[in-house]
């Protein structure tokens, strides 16, 4: 498995990888036709590849050399926060690194960050733990995850780097 950035010949791949992995774990928090709504929006192909070109940003995927197994996506508006978008790893995939793989490179994109933030469901004790496990602690709460007035509960989470 190696970590490189995501191309637009990824996109489909990565929308993908996106629907799968959000049904398999938000079904059971918000329900299956509310992640319908949200990866049929927020991961539309358009809507990734604006990410590609987006200033002060890192698109990653990990690529087994067979398929992409993870992605994250990360940006900074003045250098020192970084806020940690997305981070997805594919279900049968998880627990063996991938996550972690793509942590360390986030932090090594923007070498002169202080903080990483993100925002993670209450209940999603898997990314709670992970987080928890790489040394995040909780700040505060949300009352819209991933952008305004989505309307979704979040912990806002951060790690301080050194
Ligand atoms: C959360 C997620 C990104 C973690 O990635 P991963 O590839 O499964 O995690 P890794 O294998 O890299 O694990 C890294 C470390 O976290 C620990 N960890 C991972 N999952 C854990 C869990 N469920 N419980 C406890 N510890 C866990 C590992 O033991 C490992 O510890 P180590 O560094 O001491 O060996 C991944 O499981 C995922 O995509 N989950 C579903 C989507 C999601 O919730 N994304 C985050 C949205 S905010």
């Amino acid at each position: 498995m190696w970590v490189r950035t995501a191309s637009e010949r990824d996109l489909q791949e990565i929308n993908r990888l996106l629907v799968t992995t959000w049904h398999d774990t938000y079904d059971g928090i918000y329900g299956v036709d509310k992640v319908n709504e949200i990866t049929g929006t927020w991961h539309a192909v358009p809507v990734l590849k604006q990410r590609l070109t987006q200033p002060n940003s890192e698109f990653v995927v990990v690529d087994t050399g067979e398929k992409i197994c993870a992605m994250a996506f990360a940006s900074t508006q003045d250098g020192k926060l970084i806020d940690l978008h997305q981070l997805y790893v594919l279900p049968e995939v998880q627990g063996q690194g991938a996550g972690g793989q793509l942590l360390d490179e986030i932090k090594v994109c923007f070498p002169e960050a202080k903080r990483i933030r993100l925002e993670v469901e209450e209940t999603n004790q898997k990314a709670v733990a992970f987080y928890e496990r790489k040394g995040f602690v909780e700040t505060g709460r949300t009352a819209n995850c991933g952008e305004p007035g989505s309307g979704l509960p979040a912990l806002i989470f951060e790690l301080a780097l050194d």
